[in-house]
């Protein structure tokens, strides 16, 4: 089976599309056997090629993935899929169910076995294996640094940095869901798009600096790393939230020092992918509160050209999709029964 693999950090051309062996055909009693039709190239995915991260974050970063080469060749996270089979012991998936999810040991491959408890969860009715794929990384992220870190509260005024990327397009429809009043900051060409998302303002980053412009917001989201919290305070109501989301290893600091003292907070930190995580997206599609914002679709052949579009950070809506011709080549090599195995 088809697989996307790197085995240096590097440019986007560091990236191969290489055979590896089918999974083993019998199960263990816990494990679930998934076929992968579309993968997300996420931000993630760039700094995991390149061996980019945030200021402060070189050395866990490194000593996370290898320190001189990657330790493990397989790439991507975030999927759409359908479970092919299931081991003894698993209730809570069946094969034929269409599912979404993250895997932390690479999802860019046709077919993947990952155990009952790993971030997978049952795609919404009515969406594609493209569009489930787009939700774990951005939706996620989201929820995390809106909902559970700078809890918005509904009136409250909310400005995004970089609006109308990854993370940006769930970053604008929770905050309008939450009941803020959004100002969302994106390219002149992406505006239109990022007031369709629900933003009630918007600003061209090209022609207004938008944390100069008088006006006092409740919280700050930052998913462009454009900004800083000394640049952003003198824009924030007394106890207004500065949420990095593209933070440096400084920003988590000020994370803990900003409890302490009164005054504007910062919160900062990692949105983990965990299964409760995933099913908390997967209810606010269903009550409408989001949806997937796909922008790009590649096949997997064009891996490169995916890459290259995410790490330009500019001019993107929403994810960038590959699809996996994982469909056409499970019929073909028919591995495993839709069947319960084990
Ligand atoms: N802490 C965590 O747990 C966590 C989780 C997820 C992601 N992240 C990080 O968050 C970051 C955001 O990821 P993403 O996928 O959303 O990025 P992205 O898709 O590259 O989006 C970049 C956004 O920034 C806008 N932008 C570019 N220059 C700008 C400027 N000068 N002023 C204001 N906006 C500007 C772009 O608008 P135009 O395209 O219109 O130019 C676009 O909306 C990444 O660094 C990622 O590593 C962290």
């Amino acid at each position: 089976m088809k697989a996307i693999v790197r085995d240096v950090y590097g440019p986007p051309e560091v990236l191969e599309i290489r055979e590896l062996p089918e999974p083993k055909g019998d199960l263990a009693p816990d494990e679930v056997l998934i076929e992968v039709h579309a993968t997300s190239v996420t931000t993630a995915e760039w700094r995991m090629r390149a061996a980019v991260f945030p200021p402060g974050f070189s050395l866990p970063g490194r000593l996370a993935l290898g320190w001189s080469r990657p330790r493990e060749p397989l790439t991507g996270r975030d999927f759409g899929g359908r479970v092919l089979a299931v081991g003894s012991a698993v209730t809570r998936l069946s094969p034929g169910d269409a599912v979404f999810g993250a895997s932390p040991k690479g999802a860019n491959v046709e077919r993947l076995v990952l155990p009952e408890s790993a971030a997978i969860v049952a795609a919404p009715a009515g969406l594609s294996h493209v569009e489930v794929a787009a939700l774990p990384f951005g939706a996620n992220t989201a929820m995390h640094f809106l909902a559970d870190g700078a809890k918005v509260q509904p009136g409250e005024r909310v400005l995004v940095l970089g609006a109308s990327g990854g993370v940006g397009v769930y970053v604008v429809q929770l905050a309008k869901h939450l009941g803020a009043e959004v100002t969302g900051v994106a390219s002149a060409a992406n505006l239109d798009f990022v007031r369709e998302l629900g933003a009630d303002h918007v600003v061209d980053y090209a022609i207004t600096d938008p944390l100069a412009t008088g006006q006092i917001y409740d919280v700050i989201v930052d998913v462009a790393g454009i900004s800083s919290f000394a640049r952003a305070k003198p824009a924030l109501a007394a106890a207004g939230r500065y949420v990095p989301i593209e933070g440096s290893l400084g920003d988590l600091w000020r994370g803990v020092w900003t409890r302490i003292w009164p005054g504007p907070r910062v919160i900062s930190g990692v949105a983990m992918d965990t299964r409760e995580a995933l099913e908390r997206v997967r209810a606010l599609v269903e009550a409408g509160a989001i949806r997937p914002i796909v922008g790009r679709r590649f096949e997997m052949a064009e891996i490169v050209a995916a890459h290259r579009v995410v790490e330009r950070r500019r001019g993107r809506r929403g994810a960038v999709i590959v699809e996996l011709p994982a469909a056409e080549s499970a019929k073909r090599a028919s591995v495993v029964p839709l069947e319960r195995v084990g």
